[in-house]
């Protein structure tokens, strides 16, 4: 048995005090895509900081091995050099940047000193990536995300990830705000990646963009830990039920909204 890629166990993870999510496990073998899905607020999104080391989040009890290495003992940049990757719900805008610059930068930063990306190459590699996403050309020369559209924001987190390589990638409600030509491009983008050596967890809240991209495994994730698994058999069932059918198959109850606050 090769090392799994990510290895998720019983991890806690709080913000200010608070226990957001609550034993969560998940295993991710080279090459598998693995979509978590659930209601809104039950802790996806802070797995998905937690994973990349995100100060605010602290992790309260658990492991993360990424490659049979301890993640959560690595700093934020060395989870990146060392192939994660995070395509966030909330891409930030980088004024001053260009999109060409930040990605030249963000690829060297994961190369050896003396080792870095040949101009040309670097150019070519990105015409033909943004062509595939169908992006402007201009989109190379823009500041980072600024005045992009929510749909323009998540095929420049697809880019990213095109261009990064990464050896595995987060895509947080990579789907949301897109309209079905913009889902296509961005499922082709991420389809295009699939190979033994890139494995990826799809977070979402809807099925629709399983539509396009076939998860080997779906998780349904309430209340901070993964309460069903499944094939994709699993969110088409949601897709039909809701989220309401599994919660009484289960016999969760629904928390209080803000009961602490
Ligand atoms: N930075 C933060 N500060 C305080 N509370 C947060 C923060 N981020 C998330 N939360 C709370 O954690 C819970 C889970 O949020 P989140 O992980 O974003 O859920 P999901 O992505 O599943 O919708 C929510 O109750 C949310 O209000
Ligand atoms: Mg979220």
């Amino acid at each position: 048995m090769s090392t799994p890629t990510l290895k998720i166990e019983n991890l806690h993870v709080a913000i200010e005090g608070k226990e957001i999510v609550k034993g969560f496990n998940l295993e991710i073998n080279g090459g598998e895509i693995h979509a978590v899905m659930g209601p809104n607020g039950t802790g996806k999104s802070t797995l998905a900081s937690a994973l990349m080391g995100h100060p605010k989040y602290e992790i309260t009890e658990g492991t993360v091995l990424f490659e049979g290495q301890d993640l959560l003992e690595m700093e934020v940049d060395e989870r990146a050099r060392a192939g994660l990757f995070l395509a966030m719900q909330y891409p930030s805008e980088i004024s001053g940047v260009t999109n060409a610059d930040f990605l030249r930068t963000a690829i060297n930063a994961r190369r050896e000193e003396g080792d870095e990306i040949p101009l040309m190459k670097f150019i070519k590699t990105l015409d033909k990536k943004m062509e595939t996403l169908d992006m402007g050309e201009e989109f190379a020369q823009r500041y980072l995300n600024e005045g992009f559209s929510g749909g323009e924001k998540k095929r420049n987190e697809i880019l990213q990830l095109m261009m990064l390589e990464p050896k595995l990638a987060v895509l947080d409600e990579i789907d949301s705000g897109l309209d079905i030509d913009a889902l296509k491009v961005v499922a082709k983008g991420v389809n295009e990646m699939r190979s033994p050596h890139f494995g990826c967890l799809i977070i979402t809240h809807y099925q629709r963009m399983l539509n396009y991209i076939k998860p080997d495994k779906v998780h349904v994730m309430m209340q901070g830990r993964i309460v069903k698994s499944g094939g994709p058999e699993l969110a088409e069932r949601l897709e039909a039920e809701g989220y309401d059918g599994l919660k009484k198959e289960l016999g969760i109850e629904d928390e209080t909204v803000n009961q602490e606050a």
